[in-house]
């Protein structure tokens, strides 16, 4: 009761607080985040709640075009440049801010705009790739597959196309074409980056999937995986971890970089756990889910990937 009685005179009470610091710092609550919080999430994430919470009409209409511009995919290149200049010019005009007397603002703020429109351009992306299906007529396809075989089994020779032989990595059947429906193209790009960009580890993890006991579905399971990437990506829980780690734009590496510390710690977590079988996948999936969600909603203690031959 109190509390809730709290919040609404904080509500009204907001825009007060926000006229007396302007006047006390001669700093607007923009300003006071992109000197006051650490860059990367901490400050990103403050950036992104006060530009929501604007009552600007001029405020609400730049992200509307943001919005429509990282949907099309266009906040890139020369375009990102223009579009971060306009987005700076039009914050110091609504604020009043005179860039001669702040020239670090500009600076601090096309950061903040880059990695909230640069993420909601990223779950497009992401996206595209979810929804291509794996097409075995597609020789780019065929090719990432067959790349994927070699570098997991670099000492095994495949027999033939459609072999038995896939169920070594995991995969259900003789065909790995099926195991992909759910998460598309993006099962396959994120088990390939995870082969090339960290073998050790990789191989580490197969190693693991092929224990007597604790054995679990290497490729299967990690098709799982990139659902949980792709849906913390989604619902913006991942964005902690992903300001953090960015210097500027989120790129699709971010993602496949997220997805490998995912599968290369739930590997581990797993093991730890002495499943009985394979049953138990659900559950300790569901906890595994909810330690990674509670480390990402900590801002301030955004989560260090962990992998020894960490090169991102
Ligand atoms: C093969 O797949 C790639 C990537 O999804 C796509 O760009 C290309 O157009 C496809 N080629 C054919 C012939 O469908
Ligand atoms: C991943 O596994 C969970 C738990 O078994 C299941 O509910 C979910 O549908 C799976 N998702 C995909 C895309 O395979
Ligand atoms: C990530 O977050 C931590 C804690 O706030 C911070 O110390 C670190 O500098 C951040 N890293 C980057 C690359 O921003
Ligand atoms: C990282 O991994 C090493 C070795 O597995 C472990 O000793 C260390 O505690 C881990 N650090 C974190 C932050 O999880």
């Amino acid at each position: 009761m109190f509390r809730s009685l709290l919040g609404i005179i904080l509500w009204y009470l907001r825009p007060l607080m926000k006229w007396f610091l302007r006047k006390t710092t001669r700093l607007c609550e923009l300003q006071r985040l992109c000197y006051g919080e650490k860059a990367g999430a901490p400050r990103s994430l403050r950036v992104e709640n006060s530009l929501l919470q604007s009552r600007s009409g001029d405020i609400k209409n730049l992200i509307v075009f943001l919005d429509r511009i990282s949907d099309g995919r266009k906040f890139i290149g020369t375009n990102k440049d223009s579009i971060t200049h306009y987005a700076i010019h039009t914050v110091l005009r609504v604020k009043k801010i005179n860039p001669q007397i702040h020239p670090q603002f500009g600076i601090s703020f096309a950061k903040c705009i880059e990695h909230i429109w640069g993420y909601r351009q990223l779950i497009q992306e992401v996206e595209v790739l979810r929804t291509t299906p794996y097409d075995a007529n597609n020789e780019s396809h065929e090719t990432k597959l067959l790349t994927l075989w070699e570098l997991m089994m670099p000492s095994v020779q495949l027999e033939s196309r459609v072999t038995k032989q896939w169920q070594d990595i995991g995969f259900q059947g003789d065909d790995p074409k099926t195991d992909f429906r759910g998460m598309g193209l993006l099962g396959l790009e994120n088990l390939l980056y995870f082969a090339q960009e960290y073998p050790g580890p990789a191989s580490h993890v197969l190693s693991h999937s092929h224990h007597p006991q604790y054995g679990y579905a290497f490729a299967v399971v990690g098709i799982n995986l990139t659902s949980m990437a792709y849906h913390m990506l989604k619902d913006g829980s991942a964005k902690s971890h992903v300001y953090n780690v960015s210097q500027g734009l989120p790129t699709i590496k971010v993602f496949h970089h997220f997805y490998c510390y995912l599968f290369y710690e739930f590997d581990r977590f797993w093991i730890e756990a002495k499943p009985r079988n394979v049953m138990d996948f659900s559950h300790i999936r569901e906890k595994f889910e909810n330690t990674i969600r509670l480390s990402l909603s900590k801002p301030a203690s955004v989560f260090r990937i962990n992998i020894s031959i960490d090169n991102i």
